[in-house]
């Protein structure tokens, strides 16, 4: 089965609704009437509403960067599932590196969040990836195995295919060092592998795995054609029109040719 590439923006902490609507009417424009892989938006939590009223006739979906996994409460500061569906939201980010290293969570709170957005219907983006210590000191495997292992406990086989995995070395994220290529490859390879040993080979092969860490458009061409690479997740660039557009380009024309 081919697999729809996706190039996903994860807008981190830029960009007010008024920028993000534009920056979107905008795109609209540069790629209009062309053949898109699927693109995924994840704004603020502040643009997910007047994005959402843009995006209706585009092709461009839109994803949350984080969810809290209980339903409603007192939890101030947190979001639920709830109000991100009714903005629109039909991806989640989940166990970013920023959230795991900047905000302390742990594989368990990635397993909570990952029940809650599939028990919505929602497909998590689950991001798992090495720090640069891991991988000097040969733990990569290690590591991605413990963040599968752990945030995937409970996730059946039915949810798992559910899902999309983003591979983010923490090394690589907005320093503007860009994984190998064949780093990417061994990875990927690795999480493949660390799937069929957690789901006793019995899962399809249709799981989206994406890369993400600098992916600029002069590395996204040879990061795309990389085996096992199905699209992006990209931070700095996806801020910038015409660097994403080129991106947008570049993912285009390696699947549809
Ligand atoms: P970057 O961020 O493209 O700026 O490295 C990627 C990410 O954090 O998802």
């Amino acid at each position: 089965m081919i697999k729809k590439p996706i190039v996903a923006a994860n807008w981190k902490m830029y960009k007010t609704p008024q920028e993000g609507v534009f920056f979107i009417s905008e795109l609209n424009n540069l790629l209009l009437d062309k053949e898109k892989p699927s693109i995924i938006f994840c704004p603020p939590f502040t643009s997910l509403f007047h994005m959402n009223e843009m995006i209706s006739d585009l092709d461009i979906s839109l994803g949350a960067q984080n969810v809290y996994f209980e339903k409603d409460g007192a939890f101030t500061g947190e979001i639920s599932m709830s109000m991100l569906k009714s903005c629109g939201v039909q991806y989640v980010i989940v166990g970013h590196s920023e959230r795991r290293h900047i905000f302390n969570e742990s594989n368990k709170d990635t397993n909570k969040k990952l029940h809650t957005v599939l028990e919505n219907d929602i497909v998590p983006i689950l991001c798992v990836g090495e720090k640069l210590e891991d991988r000097e000191s040969g733990n990569t495997r290690m590591i991605l195995m413990e963040q599968l292992k752990d945030g995937l406990v409970g996730i059946n086989k039915d949810m798992i295919d559910r899902m999309i995995i983003a591979y983010e070395p923490v090394w690589a994220i907005g320093t503007g060092v860009n994984a190998l290529p064949s780093q990417v490859e061994e990875s990927h390879a690795m999480i493949w592998e660390i799937l069929l040993e957690l789901y006793d080979n019995n899962i399809k092969n249709n799981i989206p795995i994406l890369y993400g860490g600098s992916v600029k458009p002069d590395n996204s061409e040879e990061l795309i054609r990389t085996k096992g690479v199905d699209g992006f997740l990209i931070g700095g660039a996806s801020l910038n029109l015409d660097m994403f557009s080129k991106i947008i380009e570049i993912v285009h024309n390696k699947f549809m040719r």
